[in-house]
């Protein structure tokens, strides 16, 4: 049956746990599985700016023997040029998968309910499922493990980055707490939330973090960066966790903003393997979709 990777939960615990397998296998043989061999077309379309998952999913796809195509989100009008639904039934019939950033959830629902192939979320407003296996996979390279470790997540909340890590924190077995102030808690999952960054960091395995000013709320910009103060991952927050935590950022990193030069280059940063592993991640929720569609 196709399936699609629209949210973290369109995974169950047992297929994240499947997926991560995957992507460590494929870390460690890139070129184990060539399900797009031929070469197949995998369209990539972004509405929002983009570096890593461009970069990584345009290597990852050509790893796979697929021929990644860039569709220009703004060339393409997507939604006002042509209905989502009209461009999801004509990318489908040019490509293998559709991977697509954009605005709200209900585009890309949209997209996955008439593109007849698998679609997969590179990030919308709501959520990041393909940096959060990145994440994981980084995290159980560095420890070996993820059910039961406590994730500290401080900063914004409210946005793709919270939502996504209550929801795959959660299906992974971890205790992730939120450090942020009062309204920007993550709008999904059931995670616990303090408005105390200090709390939230002490005894955490991982500290993760994220801008203040997501792509889309640069108007808000200088508003954002006094709520947020408070809440930016430095040496004497850092100091709270444990001696041996590892910090997460998706990137792009504003240092002296969210996160302090010292520590985002610091040694318990993981940050450039995390950038790293959405090639490995990605790859394996491709291959899995793939297979998924001939069973
Ligand atoms: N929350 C950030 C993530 C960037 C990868 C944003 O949406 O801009």
């Amino acid at each position: 049956m196709m399936r699609h990777f629209l949210r973290d939960d369109d995974l169950t615990a047992a297929e994240q746990a499947e997926v991560l397998a995957l992507a460590a296998t494929l870390k460690a043989k890139p070129f184990e599985h060539q399900p797009f061999a031929g070469p197949q077309t995998v369209a990539m379309i972004f509405d929002k700016p983009t570096l890593r998952t461009q970069a990584s999913f345009a290597a990852g796809i050509a790893e796979l023997g697929g021929h990644p195509l860039l569709v220009e989100g703004k060339l393409a009008g997507i939604g006002h040029r042509e209905s989502v639904a009209d461009v999801a039934r004509v990318l489908g019939r040019q490509a293998s998968a559709i991977v697509w950033r954009t605005f709200e959830q209900s585009r890309i629902d949209e997209m996955a309910a008439y593109a007849g192939v698998p679609v997969i979320n590179a990030l919308t407003d709501d959520f990041h499922p393909c940096q959060l296996l990145a994440d994981l996979l980084t995290v159980q390279e560095h420890k070996g493990t993820l059910a039961g470790l406590k994730v500290a997540f401080v900063g914004d909340a409210a946005c793709n980055m919270g939502n996504s890590w209550a929801l795959a924190g959660g299906l992974a077995g971890m205790e992730v707490v939120f450090g942020c102030p009062e309204g920007y808690a993550p709008a999904y999952g059931d995670a616990a939330v303090t408005t105390d960054p200090v709390a939230a960091v002490t005894g955490a395995d991982v500290v993760v973090t994220d801008t203040w000013i997501s792509m889309g709320k640069e108007e808000e910009a200088e508003a954002r960066r006094a709520v947020f103060a408070p809440y930016a991952v430095t040496s004497e927050l850092m100091a709270h966790a444990q001696p041996d935590a590892i910090v997460l950022h998706c990137l792009p990193a504003y240092r002296g903003s969210e996160i302090s030069a010292e520590v985002l280059d610091g040694p318990q940063s993981v940050v450039w393997d995390e950038a790293e592993n959405r090639r490995h991640a990605q790859k394996a929720i491709l291959v899995w979709l793939e297979a998924r569609r001939h069973e």
